[in-house]
C-alpha cells in the first residue's frame, strides 16, 4: 500500500538505493522489522539475509514468494546468538521508538565487531506533532535530533561512518503526488541545506 503507483515506487526505489549505498558487502545480514520484505528481497542477491518482524501478518505477506528466510520475533529480544551478523538494517523502524538506546543495545549484541548498522530517523515529521496523526498514518513517529543520536552512539560504542540527510518532507506525502512533482522535489532537495531535510539515513560501525 505504501509503495503503490509511480510515486510510491519511486520512494521505494530511493529508500532501497540509500540503504544499498550505505551497506557494505556482507556475509550475513539481518533485516530488522522487515515488514512485507521489500528490503529483504532487495538484499538477497548480495548475501545471506534473515528478516525478522513481530507481525505475523507482515511476515505472511513477505513470504508470498517463498524465497525469504524469515522469523517472527521482537527487536528488543532478538532470538539470535551474539555476533551472528556482519550487517543489520532497520528501515522505517527506529523512528517508531522514542528511545534508541534499547535498539542500539540489542543490535550491538547480535552484530560482529566492525559490523555495520544502517537505519533511518526523522529530523522532523508532522506525525510526531499532531495528536491524531499516529492513528491515521500508521503508528507513532518520534523525532531524533542528529546530535543526540551521535552522542548516544558514541557512548554505546558505535562510530557514525556516514549520514545521508534526505527527503524534503515525509515520503508519505511524496507518494500522493504526481511523479513529475516528486522528481522536481528531488531536484530541489539538492539545493536545500541538509539540516532542513526530513530524514536521516545512518551508517554506524560497531567499534567495541
Ligand atoms: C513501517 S514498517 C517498515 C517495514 C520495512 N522495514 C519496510 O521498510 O518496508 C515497521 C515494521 O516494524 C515492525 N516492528 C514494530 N515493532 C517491532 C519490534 N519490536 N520488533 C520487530 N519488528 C517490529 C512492524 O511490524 C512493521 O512491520
Amino acid at each position: 500500500m505504501r509503495f503503490g503507483g509511480a510515486s510510491g515506487a519511486w520512494v521505494n526505489a530511493r529508500e532501497i538505493e540509500l540503504v544499498r549505498a550505505l551497506l557494505p558487502e556482507f556475509q550475513r545480514a539481518l533485516d530488522l522489522g522487515c515488514g512485507t520484505g521489500r528490503l529483504t528481497r532487495a538484499l538477497v542477491p548480495h548475501g545471506r539475509v534473515v528478516g525478522i518482524d513481530t507481525s505475523r501478518a507482515m511476515l505472511t505477506q513477505a513470504q508470498r514468494e517463498n524465497v525469504l528466510a524469515l522469523a517472527q520475533g521482537d527487536a528488543f529480544a532478538l532470538p539470535f546468538a551474539d555476533a551472528s551478523f556482519d550487517a543489520v538494517v532497520a528501515l522505517r523502524v527506529a523512528f517508531h521508538f522514542a528511545d534508541l538506546e534499547a535498539l542500539l543495545s540489542q543490535v550491538a549484541r547480535v552484530i560482529a565487531p566492525r559490523g555495520v548498522f544502517v537505519f533511518d530517523t526523522y529530523l522532523w515529521s508532522p506525525r510526531a506533532w499532531l495528536p491524531l496523526a499516529p492513528a491515521r498514518w500508521g503508528g507513532g513517529v518520534f523525532v531524533h535530533p542528529p546530535a543526540r543520536v551521535e552522542t548516544l552512539a558514541a557512548r554505546m560504542g558505535w562510530q557514525v561512518a556516514r549520514r545521508e540527510f534526505c527527503f524534503l518532507f515525509s515520503p508519505y506525502i511524496y507518494r500522493r503526488l504526481p511523479l513529475a512533482i516528486v522528481r522536481a522535489l528531488a531536484r530541489i532537495e539538492t539545493r536545500v541545506p541538509a539540516r532542513l531535510r526530513a530524514r536521516v539515513f545512518w551508517k554506524m560501525a560497531r567499534v567495541m
